[in-house]
């Protein structure tokens, strides 16, 4: 199988490498990252050191059409699996073009060049945060209707309603895999879950939005790698999947767990301003991915974050190297007044 990943220096994208290199070494993959702040090369260095020759890197940006069609000439891909995105809700409040540009414009050309050349599988990674928002009880289906609340689940809803029209008009192979949020190695520490360990562990405060009760469906990083993997060979064109972790947790039980396994004081917590749009709740039905794929969360939420704040706390170097002077400047802006 020659296989194209977008977004493979990123965090769930890294982490699927990481997967193939393990699982499927026979195959050829080319990784195609526009290496943003959020795309680290380090995080794929044990999968290219393992795959040696049947791996190779490419520094393009998938809303570049020409630079595009040049890897996919020379590589001849059999399967495309697009990770990449601008995936950080609180930066595409900051400013939303990134966000189009990359989620929207970049599916289009993937698309589009993919229709040209006949590749016959081609995965879009996705979020539940295209549903909206859910009330205290229930559960996101695949034909829960999409309403986007902030600028990057729109952007990422525009991926999605793209491919959608690719398979009904052109009868384009797309499917859509829609995960809910992810936690494990190699995450960008601004999100969630990264972040308030390592301020923890520095004895900074953390920053809790609103009232801290929004619900997040967490999951395990390889075990959405394993649903996309699953999609990619036994997927059905034109299928939308959604995963979840089972595991509802309000943002306080979160930073508390937290807080415990890193043996410091609820002190530290600060509600903050609320995020504007802040979704409530997000919870997922994956039966269809269950029945058809046989996908199942393996790792439960506490041996997930025990294992993750384990992987940050041995990785002191990792941490220093993606805390760019960038992202300095982007924390400082955002959490500023706030904290
Ligand atoms: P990330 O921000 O950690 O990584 C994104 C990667 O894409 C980086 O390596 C970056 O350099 C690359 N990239 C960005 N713009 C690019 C461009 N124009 N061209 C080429 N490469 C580009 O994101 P992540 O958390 O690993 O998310 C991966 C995918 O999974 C995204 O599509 C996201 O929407 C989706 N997703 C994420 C979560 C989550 O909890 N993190 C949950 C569900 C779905
Ligand atoms: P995040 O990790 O940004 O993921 P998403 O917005 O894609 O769900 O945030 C997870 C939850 O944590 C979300 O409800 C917002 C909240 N949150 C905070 O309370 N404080 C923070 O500093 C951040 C980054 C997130």
């Amino acid at each position: 199988m020659r296989i194209l990943v977008t977004g493979g220096c990123g965090f769930i994208g890294a982490n699927f490498l990481h997967l193939l290199a393990a699982e499927r070494p026979g195959w050829n993959i080319c990784n195609v990252d526009a290496l943003t702040y959020a795309g680290n090369l380090a995080n794929v260095r044990e999968p290219a050191a393992t795959l040696k020759q049947l791996y190779r890197f490419e520094h393009a940006d998938i809303a570049d059409a020409q630079a595009i069609r040049r890897v996919f000439e020379d590589f001849r891909p059999e399967a495309v699996v697009n990770f990449a995105a601008e995936s950080h809700v609180d930066r595409s409040i900051a400013d939303a073009a990134p966000f189009i540009r990359t989620n929207v414009d970049g599916v289009l050309t993937l698309l589009q060049l993919a229709r040209e050349m006949g590749i016959p599988r081609f995965i879009q990674v996705s979020t539940d945060e295209v549903y909206g928002s859910l009330g205290p009880t229930g559960l996101f289906s695949e034909t829960t209707p999409l309403a986007p609340n902030s600028p990057y689940s729109a952007s990422k809803a525009g991926g999605d309603l793209l491919c959608r029209a690719w398979h009904e008009t052109y009868g384009f192979p797309a499917i859509i895999t829609r995960c809910s949020n992810n936690y494990g190695p190699f995450q960008f520490p601004e999100k969630l879950i990264p972040l308030m360990f390592l301020r923890a562990t520095a004895d900074e405060p953390l920053p809790v939005y609103g009232d801290g009760a929004n619900v997040r469906d967490w999951i395990f990083v390889e075990d959405h790698c394993r649903g996309v993997l699953a999609a990619l060979e036994h997927g059905r064109p034109g299928a939308v999947y959604n995963f979840g972790g089972n595991a509802e947790r309000a943002n306080m039980q979160v930073v508390e767990a937290i807080l415990r396994l890193c043996g410091k004081p609820k002190s530290l917590i600060r509600l903050v301003a609320d995020r504007p749009g802040h979704d409530r709740r997000y919870a997922m039905d994956y039966s269809l991915a269950a029945a058809e794929l046989g996908f199942a969360p393996s790792v439960s939420f506490e041996a997930g974050l025990e294992r993750t704040l384990a992987w940050y706390a041995a990785r002191p170097e990792w941490v220093a190297g993606v805390i760019s002077g960038a992202y300095r400047t982007f924390m400082q802006e955002w959490y500023g007044e706030r904290l």
